[in-house]
């Protein structure tokens, strides 16, 4: 028996000849940078999220990036967010010369804590940035509050793992200032490389991230703005388009497939992330919490079923990121790291595939 971790090959037959007719058209026209399917697919992302602009470019990392640009963070600028991410969340921080403050997340969720954000707070604090952790959204209402009460601190969603995810009825990405999402391969909605995009209400920070995104370009040749080389390709535009065809019915699978993951775990008695009533998840990741988890990784592996760690250690205990960081411990994502375990996960998971997964797990652990 061999499970794939997320199987990206049942999807690419599934949609095989419209992601080969949208390849083909933009080879036809040629129009290979900001040709028409960067705006198609935006005008369409816009309207899946609710979102007044969409802006799409090279990745989630750059999406956090040209959103901290079109903010203006300056170096000595403090910006909260989360140790227990992706290290792209605090790098485009430290990046711009500015410092992440880390503050600690929630024992059930792994999102941020919203009741610590406050203390966290100077007069430095220039953005706030949750992470809506294996597609779950974090507390964006309360987090939003927190912002507000502090002179209209702006907050960026990183939910580079929780496009098609809901809050409160409304659609993960346009739940703040700015949400920012990635179409890596292996995220809820992908490309086949790189590829990200921006979502926002507010005009002139869309018309910033539009000109950083083309190197502060407002014009042909007039930089008005320091920028990066940020756009989205054509061709991957053109493969999103095509994937959209597919993704509220993947969306509805992966909801209905992590149900059933929680209703197994819970059978066994294995500890698991907890779903708030008034979020629901995408889950880009279903993981687990267990205490020998290297034992259960090896047992699984043993067996052909791939797992994986999401995140090993915390940003703040990172070589890099350690000395240029301010926060002080977090003992909960501390310990979080050293017990969360991914399993296969993807709307393509068979239910024979998904109940195989859990005897076999339910034999590593429990013996
Ligand atoms: C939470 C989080 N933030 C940011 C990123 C960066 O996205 P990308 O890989 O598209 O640059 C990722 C993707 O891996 C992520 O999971």
């Amino acid at each position: 028996m061999s499970i794939p971790f997320i199987d990206l090959k049942t999807q690419y037959r599934a949609l095989q000849s419209s992601i080969q007719a949208r390849i083909d058209a933009v080879l036809e026209h040629g129009q290979y940078i900001l040709g028409p399917e960067v705006r198609e697919l935006e005008e369409r992302l816009q309207t899946y999220t609710g979102a007044k602009h969409c802006i799409t470019v090279a990745s989630g990392t750059e999406a956090l990036l040209i959103s901290l640009m079109a903010l203006g963070i300056q170096p000595g600028d403090e910006v909260i967010t989360t140790p227990f991410t992706f290290v792209a969340t605090a790098e485009v921080i430290v990046l711009l010369g500015a410092i992440p403050v880390f503050v600690d997340v929630e024992p059930d969720t792994c999102n941020i804590d919203a009741n610590l954000i406050e203390a966290a707070i100077t007069s430095k604090t220039k953005a706030i940035i949750p992470v809506s952790l294996y597609g779950q959204p974090a507390d964006m209402d309360e987090i939003n509050a927190i912002a507000a009460r502090h002179g209209n601190i702006p907050v960026i969603e990183d939910a580079a793992q929780s496009f098609g995810a809901e809050y409160k009825g409304r659609k993960s990405c346009n739940l703040s200032t700015i949400g920012c999402t990635s179409f890596f391969p292996s995220k809820p909605l992908g490309c086949y490389g790189d590829g990200g995009a921006l979502f926002t209400d507010n005009d002139a920070i869309a018309q910033a991230c539009r000109e950083i995104r083309v190197h502060g370009q407002s014009r042909r040749y007039v930089h008005t703005r320091i920028g990066v080389g940020g756009r989205m390709d054509t061709i991957q535009c053109a493969i999103v388009l095509a994937k959209l065809e597919r993704f509220d019915w993947e969306v509805e699978q992966r909801i209905a497939i992590g149900r059933r993951y929680n209703e197994l775990m819970d059978e066994h008695g294995i500890c698991r992330i907890t779903q708030r009533p008034d979020r629901t998840s995408v889950f880009a990741q279903y993981t687990i919490l267990l205490d020998d988890r290297e034992a259960v990784q090896s047992s699984l592996s043993a067996q052909n079923i791939p797992t994986a760690v999401h995140y090993p250690v915390p940003l703040n205990q990172q070589p890099a990121y350690a000395d240029r960081c301010k926060g002080g411990s977090t003992p909960v994502a501390a310990n979080l790291a050293k017990r969360v375990m991914s399993l296969p996960m993807g709307a393509d998971l068979t239910h024979t595939d998904q109940l195989a997964v859990c005897e076999l797990l339910r034999q590593g652990v429990c013996g």
